[in-house]
């Protein structure tokens, strides 16, 4: 029998709808919230009053996208956390009142574990090659930088994390201080393409084991370009390209050395002599330059690599619907009693 399940995410600035048949896709809705760009930031009581705007219409276009009834959906998954608890609220409220009002089950998904699970999304024909258990994820988004051992759908732990700075806010926080919009990460992404990597070594830190530092990077990004200021009031702009390109070129350069000795040092855990697969996701995930590292890798050292569709990389809610999808096959739902959190549950 097939199942239809709808997904809410409104964890951050994007409202998303999405409706899937088992693990297909059938629609992926979403909007985004342009207000914040002229605050350099997400400002939260914006974004929920933006999703209290636009879910109605959202959940409504992606219901019809899906070419179904509403009556015809087994389950509504929504996003728990984390993220900002105003805009989780409003997914939230919803997803209960919706399976309220259609009496089918409710089940809550983690943003982060969604991320991960976005590599399980099929296309129509089921043709598109999934990620085998157990494996390496690097999960960057604008919030989190994660190395997670993927055991399974639902088992998933933490080996090594940022220790300060998400890849996402180096990304975001660079780019404000170039004075450049945001979100930062796909403005330098494309300003680097026609950039010298090499032009500025900023500082790469040295954290012992898995885990990141990106504080010290923003801080030589900082300092550094208050010095050229001095000199010359127009350096950022007479060397914009270069200095994106060269950022770039240090946060990934530090995402893939960390990535290097996670793939080993799983490897060792699980006592196989072969690496395990190794995905990325979350928004990082869609910058051109860490696509590239990954792929050099796959063609010089054999790794077996799996990066998401650019429609999967950032916030959506395709990913919260399969992550719900295999929630569901093991009839895991919560009550109307649930609430959202704003930070991170540990390991599960
Ligand atoms: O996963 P996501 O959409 O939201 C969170 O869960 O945080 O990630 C957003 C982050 C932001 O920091 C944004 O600048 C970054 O992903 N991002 C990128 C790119 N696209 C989005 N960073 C670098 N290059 C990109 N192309
Ligand atoms: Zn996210």
């Amino acid at each position: 029998m097939q199942h239809y399940i709808l997904g809410i995410e409104s964890s951050c600035d994007d409202t998303s709808a999405a409706v899937i048949r088992d693990d297909v896709i059938l629609s992926n809705v979403i909007a985004s919230q342009d207000v914040h760009k002229i605050y350099g930031g997400v400002v939260p009581e914006l974004a929920s009053r933006a999703h209290q705007q636009n879910i109605i219409p959202v959940i409504d276009t992606a219901i019809r996208k899906a070419n179904i009834e509403k009556k015809e959906l087994s389950a509504v998954a929504f996003t728990r956390g984390p993220g900002l608890l105003g805009s989780l609220l409003v997914g939230t409220s919803f997803a209960k009142a919706f399976s309220l009002g259609l009496n089918i089950p409710l089940i809550e998904v983690d943003h982060l574990h969604a991320h991960i699970l976005c590599h399980f999304i099929r296309n129509e024909t089921r043709t598109n090659v999934v990620p085998s258990f157990p494996f390496l994820c690097l999960t960057v988004s604008g919030g989190h930088t994660q190395f997670v051992l993927v055991r399974s759908h639902t088992q998933m732990e933490i080996i090594g994390e940022t220790l300060d700075d998400a890849a996402g806010e180096a990304f975001d926080k660079s780019a404000k201080i170039m004075g450049l919009p945001y979100p930062g990460g796909p403005v330098i992404d494309k300003l680097a393409q026609s950039g010298d990597p090499d032009r500025f070594p900023f500082a790469r830190p040295s954290i012992p084991g898995l885990d990141f530092s990106f504080s010290g990077l923003k801080t030589s990004v900082l300092y550094f370009i208050r010095d050229e200021l001095r000199k010359d009031p127009y350096f950022i702009e007479h060397n914009v390209n270069d200095l994106c390109a060269s950022i770039q070129a240090a946060i990934v350069g530090i995402l893939m050395s960390k990535l290097s000795l996670a793939a080993a040092e799983v490897k060792q855990r699980l006592g196989t002599d072969r690496l395990p697969d190794i995905a990325i996701a979350g928004g990082v995930s869609a910058n051109s330059g860490l696509r590239k590292a990954l792929e050099e890798a796959r063609d010089r050292r054999g790794w077996n690599i799996f990066i998401p569709p650019l429609a999967y990389s950032t916030d959506n809610a395709a990913m919260i619907a399969v992550a719900g999808y295999f929630k569901f096959l093991k009839g895991d739902f919560v009550s109307q009693e649930v609430a959202p959190y704003a930070r991170s549950l540990r390991d599960t």
